[in-house]
């Protein structure tokens, strides 16, 4: 937005935010902080000196004094409390406005990740979005039903006028009055809009589900890395220090030297993981047939049998968990078809589809054993030396209820996920999201791994369906792993239902 372009924003902030909880109980929406900044904060910045008008419940001024004061945001503002019902104090704070100046209106829980382009100041706009579930759509003209046809998008909280109002109706809201008064409103679309309730939502899956990586420790002193984890994550990095145990005890050679279990200190091990590394195409292949050399290596070193609920714990059980952790934060998740890069692919979200994972799940052939496996070779776990030999860190340890024993394939989809599914670069943020309702494009920039598809097929054979099914599985599990912001959640999402899509046209 252009400085000074705007010249008054109302904030409607008049809703209490009884949906975030216990902690923010009686209080308006727009001080909740996101991300260490207050909603309120996040609104002024993108509305640049306009001046604020804060309408909110009565007895609500002193929290919002505090707010704007405690967060030191420099903004110029009043604020209009109502009694009770906040139409009247609405069709205040627009009177109260200087003839001629223009208005913004905006609802109090709506962060905007993208900034405001008017296309012409001297129209009037109305905000709509598909990204949002809205009570009430908009067909270009007035109301509609967010699904009837013809609805352009849902209206969601902004309005803008280019001048005040010359009368407003008395009594009545001020959304119904704006609309069936004689302002010709043009709609305005909006992608990048969330509301405090999704992002609050996300907050809480990240806390639940404790990322090993806001957790873990690595303290490096001579040559030798201290690994530590959080209290309350001390079965991971038993696990790993157990899985190094008993690989060591093996005699398995492509892991740190390990020189104490508890706490997990380890040699530093020189050299650069596979996707670090300036490599040819043919260099490439080279890596990952060691790859593939050390992993079968630690493969052979033990089998057990074969154990079905293992492998529908990580398969099914874990997937369906960590999507639903996530439901709330999906646009549109009631839909029953995303259409995702041009391609028709089923929601897994929507009740028509819950025994799909299941159903791809059970395509998953079983195997005569088991093996010991890593659980998670991903290339940043993976270390190149200079004399090209392979270093595995950081081992999951387990897989579903099993400890250091599981299905070797998940081995091999791990490293499909890096070199075939640029998981890496993902984790670096270099994708491409776009959400516009139904239609989604979503694109991971390429580590230049996709070559090497061709060592997959000609080293996991017969199984490289398998493989394709778990990589698909592993996106969409990645969806509900404490990402680090919405747009990771949503990306790993729909990159996982594109996936799933085509892992299930290998069976049709
Ligand atoms: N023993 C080691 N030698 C060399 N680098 C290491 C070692 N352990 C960890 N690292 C580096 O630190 C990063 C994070 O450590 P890791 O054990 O994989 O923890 P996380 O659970 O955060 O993935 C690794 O990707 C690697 O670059
Ligand atoms: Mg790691």
């Amino acid at each position: 937005m252009r400085r000074g372009a705007i010249k008054n924003v109302i904030v409607h902030a008049c809703g209490d935010s009884l949906l975030l909880g216990q902690h923010y109980f009686g209080r308006p929406k727009c001080v909740v902080d996101i991300y260490g900044k207050s909603l309120l904060e996040r609104t002024a910045d993108v509305f640049g000196d306009a001046k604020f008008i804060i309408v909110c419940q009565e007895g609500m001024r002193g929290i919002i004094e505090k707010c704007i004061e405690s967060t030191g945001v420099r903004i110029k503002h009043s604020v209009v409390e109502s009694s009770p019902g906040c139409g009247d104090a609405m069709r205040k704070a627009v009177l109260s406005v200087p003839e001629g100046e223009n208005i913004a209106v905006v609802w109090d829980d709506i962060f905007f990740e993208e900034s405001i382009a008017l296309p012409d100041m001297h129209s009037d706009y109305i905000g709509v979005t598909e990204n949002l579930k809205c009570k009430i759509g908009y067909d270009g003209k007035g109301f509609a039903r967010p699904e009837e046809k013809g609805s352009i998008g849902g209206i969601f909280g902004f309005f803008y006028l280019s001048r005040k109002p010359k009368y407003l109706l008395e009594g009545n809201d001020l959304v119904g009055s704006m609309l069936m008064g004689d302002i010709k409103f043009k709609p305005l679309r909006f992608c990048g809009v969330y509301s405090v309730t999704q992002i609050e939502k996300l907050k809480k899956v990240r806390e639940l589900s404790r990322n090993a990586r806001a957790f873990n420790r690595l303290e490096t002193e001579g040559g030798k890395v201290l690994k530590r984890r959080h209290k309350k994550l001390w079965h991971l990095i038993f696990g790993e220090a157990e899985w190094y145990k008993y690989v060591a005890a093996k005699g398995y050679a492509n892991i740190p030297k390990v020189y104490g279990y508890s706490p997990l200190v380890m040699e530093k091990v020189a050299g650069k993981s596979p996707h670090e590394k300036e490599l040819t195409d043919k260099g490439r292949e080279e890596v990952m047939e060691d790859i593939f050399d050390a992993l079968e290596g630690l493969h052979a070193i033990e089998r057990t049998p074969y154990f079905h609920v293992a492998e529908k714990e990580m398969l099914v059980d874990k997937t369906i968990d960590r999507i639903n952790s996530i439901s709330e934060i999906v646009p549109n998740n009631d839909l029953e078809y995303f259409i995702i890069n041009g391609r028709r692919c089923r929601n897994l979200l929507n009740a028509a589809h819950s025994e799909e994972i299941a159903a791809l799940a059970s395509k998953v052939s079983s195997m005569d054993n088991f093996a010991v496996i890593h659980g998670d070779p991903t290339f940043s776990n993976t270390i190149v030396k200079k004399d090209g030999k392979i270093v595995f860190i950081d081992p999951r340890g387990s897989f579903g209820e099993m400890k250091v024993h599981g299905d070797p394939r998940y081995d091999f989809a791990k490293v499909y996920y890096s070199a075939i599914g640029n998981h890496e670069s993902f984790n670096r943020g270099e994708f491409g999201l776009r959400i516009d309702g139904e239609r989604v494009e979503v694109n991971i920039a390429s580590e230049g791994w996709e070559r090497t598809e061709k060592v997959f097929e000609r080293r996991v054979g017969p199984y490289m369906r398998e493989i394709k099914v778990m990589h698909a599985l592993i996106w969409l599990s990645a969806a509900g792993y404490v990402l680090d912001d919405i747009e990771s959640v949503l990306a790993a999402y729909f990159n996982g239902l594109l996936l799933f899509e085509s892992a299930r046209r290998i069976f049709d």
